[in-house]
């Protein structure tokens, strides 16, 4: 067996160093490098031979540069309070410089005091390069560094560049050229900061060291996978960018295939940069290749209209939104259907799915197992014993693991219910929230690539995306927009998953739900029980959802949109709004659908079973008393 040197348990200073940002006068450096900095500080993570030294086109000296962080850190600080013998520490060590890009005097300046701020700080020998820029400055700043010598520096020097990583495959690989003629492969570490988060790394220990899963990670028992990142806010004030870039370049090509990398991988001999890096583009390589032909049935694009935050108030639609083009054919949310081509992964599909302004922010990956059909549901146990596990990975914006199953309910019958085991970071770490750059600075100054993309995963990357860009680029939508803000999103997505006897699973946490008024004093309880009863579902606006008469019996609650119940001449009797419910009574009074129940806008539903409603009603009085008594004031209402 072979015999590994034990990792410490304990987090230990980065390695003496001198990091130098270009483009410093830029967001990226007060929004998310000083905090992240700072944290580091604040954890003792950084050494005492530790130097900034940034260079950005603002006119400014030091002592200005400095004010001006100082002034910046509390805002984008991510703990409640900056320690201020902290922050002086680490502000004595950054020092500035103006220059443009296209002057080679500035850069001869800048290597001049970036040897000087090495040797006073005793950093020598080992320069991390920060391209905080746009990647149209790349090739020239590359030029001007390395005729400033930066790319002789004695000792270790890295060159780290942010996304977007291009914006094909074309321009992906001439950036990579363009990058290896003056830097060798080991020099260039290209960030992704989803790899930077806690949660995305816990993806491969979870796999490494809870062996008990290994056995059932391949088709045979995983139905299939879902990794989602929806998030509630719109473009903002990124529109110049956000529409030239769409949500399959800004979010799919990078973070989604980072997060399935890491799931469907084979995992690695040892940690070895090497090793891990390997496995990861390897899998990729393994995506089974689409062609433009399959687009239109295995990847759906959608686009905002006007709607709702999540806050309750009003939403543009995206060709409404500052700096983008009113005729816009930008895709602001995609699904795609994946295969893995490998003996453990054949025929098993996995989803992505993506989108901004949509009802929830989160990113959750579901692991679906295949429902042992020989078992429970042989021997006719009642409760839904057909259903497979769930094995959910949290994330954001809560974050922990946790497998949904089946539990015997208390009491004398012999039945089931769902129930979920969860793991909370909250519970379990009292790590101080982070940037998720802390990790990935560390890791550049200790000169470990394990959390950067080599060549190969980007460019493959773009190549599993690039037949999906090529179609949607030759057919422009014509039903744009097609999802109202603040929505599930598109139904055509709910549809690709149905086409395939499947349905997205919504990972709804309270939060979530203590949106919808009825909710938002329940106890903890019954949230716990609703949570994952609830499927959701998305109506057209016209969409029948109940027909007078019926007799089937679920319950809705309306969180997005407006419905009206008309009764048989098609009178209406009333509007169903946000925060509402309906399709109680048929429950609670075991009698068909009294009305029809119309959606006059688009929808978002929760819906619940008629078994699933029973059982809350049962298991808790209140509730079922709070349920009656509308149900009642609404029968008086209509007059019965
Ligand atoms: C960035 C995208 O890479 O990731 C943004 O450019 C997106 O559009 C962001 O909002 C999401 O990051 P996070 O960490 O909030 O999930």
């Amino acid at each position: 067996m072979t015999h590994h040197p034990r990792a410490p348990s304990t987090a230990q200073p980065a390695a003496a160093g001198v990091l130098v940002i270009l483009g410093a006068s830029g967001d990226l450096t007060k929004r998310l490098l000083m905090p992240a900095l700072l944290n580091l500080a604040c954890d003792r993570l950084l050494p005492e031979g530790f130097a900034v030294v940034g260079m950005g086109r603002d006119e400014l000296s030091t002592e200005e540069f400095r004010a001006r962080l100082r002034g910046e850190i509390a805002t984008f600080c991510t703990r409640p309070n900056v320690d201020p013998e902290r922050w002086s520490w680490l502000e004595s060590r950054i020092h500035y410089l103006a220059g443009e890009f296209d002057d080679g005097e500035a850069f001869a300046r800048l290597r001049r005091r970036v040897d000087e701020v090495a040797a006073e700080v005793g950093a020598t020998g080992n320069t991390l390069l920060y391209l905080a820029i746009s990647p149209d400055f790349f090739a020239l700043v590359n030029r001007q560094l390395d005729a400033a010598g930066f790319t002789r520096l004695p000792g270790a020097k890295r060159i780290i560049v942010e996304k977007p990583f291009g914006r094909d495959l074309a321009s992906a690989r001439a950036l990579n050229q363009s990058l290896l003629a003056h830097w060798p492969e080991e020099e260039i570490y290209r960030i992704d900061h989803y790899l930077g988060k806690e949660t995305v790394q816990n993806l491969l220990a979870f796999r490494l060291a809870n062996g008990m899963f290994a056995p059932l990670w391949n088709a045979r028992c995983i139905d299939h996978i879902q990794i989602s990142a929806t998030e509630t806010v719109g473009v903002e004030t990124r529109g110049g960018y956000y529409d030239r870039t769409g949500v399959v370049r800004d979010m799919i090509q990078n973070h989604l295939l980072q997060m399935m990398a890491y799931v469907c991988m084979e995992l690695p001999t040892s940690l070895d940069p090497v090793a891990v890096r390997d496995a990861k583009s390897a899998l990729l390589a393994s995506v089974r290749r689409m062609e433009k032909g399959d687009v239109a049935e295995a990847c759906v694009r959608g686009q905002y209209g006007a709607g709702k935050k999540a806050d309750g108030s009003a939403a543009v639609a995206y060709s409404a939104e500052p700096a983008v083009d009113p005729q816009s054919s930008t895709e602001t949310f995609a699904a795609l259907r994946l295969h893995v081509d490998n003996d453990r992964f054949e025929g098993m599909p996995v989803y992505l799915r993506s989108g901004k302004s949509l009802w929830k922010r989160g990113t959750e990956i579901v692991v679906q197992f295949r429902p042992d059909t020989t078992a429970a549901a042989g021997v006719g146990l009642a409760g839904g014993a057909a259903e497979g596990n769930l094995l959910v990975f949290h994330i954001q914006p809560f974050q922990g693991v946790e497998i949904r199953m089946q539990a015997k309910r208390p009491g004398p019958m012999f039945t089931l219910q769902r129930a979920g085991m969860r793991f909370d970071y909250a519970d379990t770490f009292d790590a101080a929230r982070g940037t998720g750059y802390e990790v990935l600075l560390s890791s550049a100054l200790n000169g470990d690539p394990t959390l950067f993309s080599r060549t190969d995963f980007v460019e493959t990357a773009w190549e599993i995306v690039q037949p999906v860009l090529d179609a949607w680029a030759a057919t422009p939508a014509d039903d744009f927009p097609n999802y109202a803000a603040g929505t599930w999103g598109p139904r055509a997505a709910s549809d690709l998953l149905a086409r395939d006897g499947r349905h997205w699973h919504e990972i709804l946490n309270r939060d979530v739900l203590a949106r919808t008024a009825f909710f938002a004093e329940a106890p903890a309880l019954v949230l716990n029980n609703l949570l994952p009863a609830f499927r959701p579902l998305a109506a057209e606006a016209g969409e029948t959802i109940v027909a007078a008469g019926a007799h089937d019996d679920e319950m809705y609650f309306v969180c997005r949109g407006e419905l009206e119940a008309i009764d048989g001449e098609g009178a209406r009797l009333g509007v169903l709004r946000e925060g509402e419910f309906f399709g109680e009574m048929a429950v609670l009074f075991d009698q068909p659908r009294a009305a029809t129940v119309r959606a006059t806008t688009p929808c978002d539903l929760l819906v619940l079973d008629g078994d699933e409603f029973r059982r809350i009603v049962n298991d808790f009085p209140a509730v079922a008393a709070e349920f009656r008594r509308i149900a009642a004031g609404r029968r008086s209402a209509n007059g019965e």
